[in-house]
């Protein structure tokens, strides 16, 4: 028995909503979104971590790896390996072979180092906006430039489609070298058909891109079909595509820093594991392997009832948007506990103010990305609601603009307790009483 079966051989224990009822503080934890976003009194819906304790395995395994007091080089062997290939076996259907997976300390330090070695100086990387935020920074930092392609809004049905068109023709430019695909995607909350993912694999085969798939929130499709793992598809679209998964986003181990590469083909996968040992991101911390051994093996009570309870919350603030607040209009998540919420009802009868408009650089109340450059995030008309919102109640959410296009949206972290959901939609309608009592029109 390795040492950490026997640090860690706590059983899967039972689960249900009471576990994730329980309020923690984290205040004065050097959290991100409490103590370096949140003031006192505010209350942040925004970066995508839960205010939720992990699994009781991942907490014993860690207390017991800590009492251990020996924290030396550590390599992951095949129980790490075994553990993220049984993971996804299991939930996903796909058990990748070992000889393809490497271990990296995060998905986005794994995409920065795909986008320096992958790419040259002055490519284009392709995305589907609105996207995750940090994608632009992986590309821009490293001198490349964020080419977008605006997925299609339709407004009657709040649903989003890729532009075919406008995704070929982006491909084919001699510069589109690589593409990041959020799969599930963040923030929209869709999950891609297999169809669709074929689809872009082939056009990318054909235009000599390669695929980045980011599949982070994978373990977290709360409606419908399960999300495909790129790397399932059959043989021929194998080769150009990279896929990164971890336990960080479905266990609420951001801190752990652990993450796995997934590359069937064997010259990329060289050319990729070669650029992740130049970028020192292949070797674990103390808490990495056995952490990520833990979630992906002894914690499917906790990963079941984590689910139910997310999908309650988000039927939750559906339906008092629906009953409460009207105007505003989720559009239809599949994934994630990222709520896009689209506002253009309500700014559309309660428009902004004038000095509200300078404050947001006068754009169009439904601006278009660059395409040659998403990284220029023209504000939207949320920027104001949300600061409006903040400003009024506290509550901070984030405008659709930071992810690149949706200035007419707001995106609502959901993995909370529902007591916390509720005082979140408690001041969203407070707020958006007041907005409507301060902005009434011509
Ligand atoms: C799509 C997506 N990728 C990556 C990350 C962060 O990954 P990591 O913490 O492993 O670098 C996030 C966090 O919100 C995300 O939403």
């Amino acid at each position: 028995m390795s040492q950490n079966e026997s640090v860690s051989h706590i059983d899967d224990v039972a689960c249900d909503a009471s576990y994730f009822d329980q309020p923690v503080s984290r205040r004065g934890t050097d959290s991100d979104k409490w103590d370096e976003e949140a003031q006192p009194g505010e209350l942040p819906m925004t970066i995508a971590d839960m205010d939720f304790r992990t699994s009781p395995a991942i907490i014993h395994t860690l207390e017991n790896k800590v009492k251990t007091g020996v924290f030396g080089y550590e390599v992951p062997g095949d129980d790490y390996y075994n553990a993220v290939a049984g993971w996804m076996s299991r939930h996903h259907g796909f058990e990748p072979p070992r000889s393809w997976m490497h271990f990296v300390t995060g998905v986005v330090p794994a995409i920065s180092s795909l986008v320096r070695h992958i790419s040259n100086m002055g490519d284009n990387v392709l995305l589907l906006t609105p996207v995750y935020n940090i994608f632009f920074n992986s590309i821009l930092n490293n001198g490349r430039h964020a080419l977008a392609s605006p997925l299609v809004y339709d407004r009657a049905h709040r649903s989003y489609a890729i532009d075919w068109a406008d995704l070929e023709q982006k491909m084919a430019d001699p510069l589109t070298t690589l593409m990041i695909v959020c799969n599930p995607h963040n923030p929209i909350g869709f999950v891609l058909e297999p169809e669709d993912l074929a689809r872009i694999v082939r056009l990318a085969a054909n235009h000599h891109v390669t695929i980045i798939s980011d599949e982070i929130h994978g373990d977290l499709v709360l409606r419908g079909e399960d999300y495909t793992p790129l790397l399932s598809l059959p043989d021929p679209l194998r080769h150009n595509v990279i896929e990164l998964v971890s336990p960080s986003k479905t266990f609420n181990v951001a801190a752990l820093h652990a993450a796995t590469a997934i590359i069937a083909d064997e010259g990329l996968r060289q050319k990729a594991v070669r650029g992740f040992n130049q970028d020192e991101i292949a070797e674990p911390n103390l808490a990495a392997i056995p952490g990520t051994i833990a979630a992906y093996t002894r914690s499917d009570h906790w990963y079941s009832a984590l689910k139910l309870y997310l999908k309650a919350n988000v039927e939750h603030v559906e339906h008092f948007l629906a009953t409460s607040i009207p105007e505003l209009v989720p559009v239809q998540l599949a994934a994630t506990y990222l709520l896009w919420i689209d506002c253009a009802d309500l700014l559309d009868r309660y428009p902004l103010t004038s000095e509200e408009w300078k404050a947001i650089g006068g754009q169009a109340s439904r601006f278009t990305v660059n395409q040659h450059d998403a990284l220029s995030h023209p504000l939207g008309r949320t920027d104001a609601l949300c600061a409006f919102i903040r400003q009024k109640t506290g509550l901070i959410v984030t405008p659709g603009s930071t992810y690149g296009a949706g200035g007419d949206f707001i995106r609502m972290a959901l993995a909370c307790p529902r007591r916390q959901v509720d005082d979140a939609l408690h001041r969203l309608k407070t707020a958006v009483d007041q907005w409507k009592e301060t902005h009434t029109g011509k």
